[in-house]
């Protein structure tokens, strides 16, 4: 079994030191860099765009895991691909075309991810499995951090693991994860955990031992897996 990823938001991260957040939670054990990107049209706020990836990229080797909350996402996919995104996921409900969204990621030789709202079906992704290298289960409505965990999306968890299986497809969790949430996404069949205010509330001394306690409850939770 693969181990669990934890993922820290940087949406959570203080925007006037992001060069020196992205070192910090990179120095403090995180996997990957969870990179939140929104329009105010897709979702009602406005975060940050390629020119500020590019501009922390140097700070981190670490994987750019980035999730476009933006509509419509084809349109900027070449420019977050130049930025250094690694992976670069699009919500199945920002456009009639997925398909080609995740087609046009693969040609820019980056992974392609879909994202799927609390009210979207598994089965938005069941024909584009060819296309997928990551599929982002949201655990809260997109556009805010430190929102409550929608618990239903558990079962849409354990749904999507059974869909994927013998695939190389990574199951990823954004949306309310601490340490008492994590180990319900862990036993269903979660890889990789997003975390924002759960690493960053409380100041850069805690990320270590926050991002270690997230890890901990999930990997935990995964020796009950069926
Ligand atoms: C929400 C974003 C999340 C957000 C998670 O739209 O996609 O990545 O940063 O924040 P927390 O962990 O605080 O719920
Ligand atoms: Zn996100």
């Amino acid at each position: 079994m693969k181990p669990i990823l934890i993922a820290p938001s940087i949406l959570a991260a203080d925007f006037a030191r992001l060069g020196e957040e992205v070192r910090a939670v990179d120095a403090a054990g995180a996997d990957w860099l969870h990179l939140d990107v929104m329009d105010g049209h897709f979702v009602p706020n406005i975060s940050f765009g390629p020119d500020v990836i590019k501009a922390m990229r140097p700070h981190s080797a670490k994987v750019f895991d980035v999730h476009l909350m933006i509509q419509p996402a084809d349109p900027y996919l070449e420019a977050f691909a130049k930025a250094g995104s690694d992976i670069i996921t699009v919500h199945a409900e920002a456009g009639p075309h997925l398909h080609r969204s995740l087609q046009t990621i693969r040609a820019l030789g980056k992974k392609a991810g879909v994202s799927l709202n609390p009210a979207t079906p598994a089965n938005v992704v069941e024909h584009v499995l060819d296309l997928t290298d990551l599929i982002l289960v949201m655990t809260v409505n997109p556009g805010f951090g430190g929102q409550a965990f929608i618990a239903s999306q558990v079962a849409k968890v354990a749904q999507l693991r059974q869909m994927i299986a013998g695939r190389d497809i990574l199951i990823e969790i954004d949306g309310g994860i601490t340490p008492e949430t994590a180990p319900s996404v862990a036993a269903a069949g979660a890889d990789v955990l997003v975390a924002g205010s759960a690493v960053f509330k409380g100041g850069a001394t805690g990320y270590a031992a926050r991002i270690a306690a997230i890890r901990a409850a999930a990997e935990h939770a995964r020796g009950t897996m069926v």
